[in-house]
């Protein structure tokens, strides 16, 4: 497969989900994305899959093309826009500076995932590729989710907001006055799109 960015594509954006609770959150930003004509290329961590069939009614296929297929349907996305990459898939184009997209969001990220990547251990393809952002300077958010926080959480979130990447912690706001479980989920997904640069009429501005 080509790792070039089809000319019907505004951007390509790595999205991670790891075993963070908060898998709607990782949902609602793929179709986001899908909705925004982006290109994703999707890793999801096998703690991932546990959390969104414990969190939804989802079930994902073990299959990393078959889990292309199925989110595409889901999310009625063009066929190859959701590119899902397996763990150990070292020749996919995120495991490289001269092939990942510029753009990448761990989203929902855990606290183990967070350790890692704060370490460059680089063990699966999630932690390679946040690796690879980190090294490239390119753009990385990370959307952690865990409370309460210990001292390594603190200081791997501080040792990463140091090295550039964004720290978005899953945390909604209420004075939007959310009714919804849905709109909690926008609330942090519309900060993560604000983030990338991409117009998002999920939530009102603030002074809007
Ligand atoms: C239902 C469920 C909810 C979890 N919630 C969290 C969480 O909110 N934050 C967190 O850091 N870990 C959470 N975990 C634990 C992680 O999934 C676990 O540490 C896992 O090893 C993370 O692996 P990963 O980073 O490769 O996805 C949860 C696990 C389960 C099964």
């Amino acid at each position: 497969m080509s790792s070039n960015l089809s000319s019907n594509y505004r951007e390509i954006i790595t999205v991670a989900m790891t075993g963070a609770s908060g898998a709607q959150y990782g949902l609602r930003l793929l179709e986001c994305l899908v909705r925004a004509n982006c290109q994703i290329y999707l890793m999801i961590s096998s703690a991932a899959r546990v959390v969104l069939e414990t969190e939804t009614d989802e079930m994902l296929p073990e299959d990393a093309d078959q889990t292309s297929a199925y989110l595409e349907q889901r999310f009625e996305a063009a066929e190859g826009q959701i590119r899902v990459f397996h763990k150990e898939e070292w020749m996919a184009p995120v495991a490289s500076g001269s092939g990942a997209p510029s753009k990448m969001v761990v989203c929902p990220c855990s606290t183990g995932s967070l350790s890692s990547i704060a370490t460059g251990a680089s063990n699966n393809l999630i932690e390679r590729a946040a690796d690879v952002a980190l090294k490239e300077r390119r753009q990385l958010i990370l959307v952690v989710r865990e409370t309460p926080l210990s001292e390594i959480h603190l200081e791997n979130m501080l040792k990463l907001t140091r090295m550039g990447a964004v720290i978005l912690p899953a945390s909604p706001g209420f004075y939007n006055r959310p009714e919804t479980v849905e709109d909690m989920v926008d609330f942090v997904v519309a900060r993560v799109l604000s983030q990338l640069g991409i117009e998002q009429a999920l939530q009102p501005r603030w002074g809007g």
